[in-house]
């Protein structure tokens, strides 16, 4: 018995900005987006925000694990467009959801903020501190993108996953969280402005830090790149996921991509991803999945689990 995602639920808002869309606001072409990025859409939220998308992907999470929200105890939210600048988006969550006997915080880890807040549930319960816990990733990207520049507002999109962990038949394996804040110019947004973005230099340090990470958990649980079920890497660009599959020796039918739909959803990518893989079957009880991310921060990780 071990920490197991025992119920998960996302939601992605219903208006689709597609590359063609995109041509008529900055110099672009889906022929570049498509082929730099992977990306073909991504969905944005209108009159949705971040409280109300987490709502709806913990709603489907809580029903599918068989609990009520007052079962909950802890409450993670891993997000970097909170709703208010505080209380925490964890909180307004906590209410909507009327999750009484919990207590909830945000985590700031940027994209890889869902890896870090399964790291941090898989201790509380192991250490009996807590049955079940509510991990939330959230983003409302589109607000914090600059729709005038044209290298970074291609690549992000908005929604949310969540997933209830409690003890049963799964178990995380091995985890290892990194981050390197000397890094920070790298990927950040200022309190009060855009995201601002140095690509080229985070395209290479997302493969080499993603697959060191991946090392690491497959090592240290003695699981080799053969028996890995799935790989769900963070959704940031498809030559990113190609290229790290390529260094691992994972055969790219077992890395699971959705960004062509909804482009980078940064701490939601991992979550969204997670409940699609489960709903095409590509994703059963008991394979044994890796989980990567890398972001902001700069911050990176990897997780290898029994589903
Ligand atoms: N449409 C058309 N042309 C563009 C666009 C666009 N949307 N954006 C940039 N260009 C131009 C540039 O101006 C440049 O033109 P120039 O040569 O005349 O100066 C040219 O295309 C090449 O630009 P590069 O930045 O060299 O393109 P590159 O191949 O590096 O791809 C990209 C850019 C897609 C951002 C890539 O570097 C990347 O994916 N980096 C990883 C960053 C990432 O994924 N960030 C997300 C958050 S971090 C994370 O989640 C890991």
């Amino acid at each position: 018995m071990g920490t197991t995602i025992t119920g998960m639920g996302y939601y992605v808002p219903p208006k689709v900005l597609t590359n063609f869309d995109l041509e008529k606001i900055v110099d672009t072409s889906d022929e570049w987006i498509t082929t730099r990025t992977g990306i073909k859409e991504r969905r944005i939220a209108n009159d949705e925000n971040v409280t109300q998308m987490a709502y709806i992907a913990s709603l489907e999470a809580i029903r599918s694990a068989r609990i009520q929200p007052e079962d909950i105890e802890i409450i993670l939210l891993a997000t970097l467009t909170p709703e208010l600048r505080f209380p925490s988006t964890a909180c307004l969550l906590q209410a909507k959801l009327g999750a009484t006997k919990s207590y909830a915080f945000d985590i700031s880890a940027a994209c890889s903020g869902f890896i870090y807040g399964l790291e941090l549930a898989d201790a509380y319960i192991r250490s009996g501190k807590a049955k079940n816990i509510l991990l939330v990733g959230v983003e409302k990207l589109s607000e914090i993108v600059d729709w005038q520049d044209r290298s970074t507002c291609v690549l992000f999109g908005d929604g949310a996953g969540a997933v209830v962990l409690s003890r049963g038949e799964g178990e995380i394996l091995s985890s290892k969280m990194l981050s390197d804040g000397s890094l920070w110019e790298i990927l950040y947004a200022p309190k009060c402005g855009y995201i601002s973005m140095r690509g080229k230099e985070l395209f290479k340090m997302a493969v080499r830090s993603m697959e060191d990470a991946c090392r690491y958990v497959l090592e240290t649980s003695g699981v080799s790149v053969e028996e890995v079920n799935l790989m769900i890497p963070h959704q940031a660009n498809i030559r990113i996921m190609d290229a790290l599959a390529e260094k691992l020796g994972i055969p790219k039918e077992k890395v699971y991509s959705n960004i062509h739909k909804y482009g980078n959803t940064s701490a939601a990518s991992i979550p969204i991803a997670l409940c699609e893989a489960y709903a095409e079957g590509k994703l059963k009880r008991g394979d044994l999945v890796m989980l990567t991310a890398m972001g902001g921060g700069l911050t990176w990780g990897a997780m290898l689990l029994k589903f």
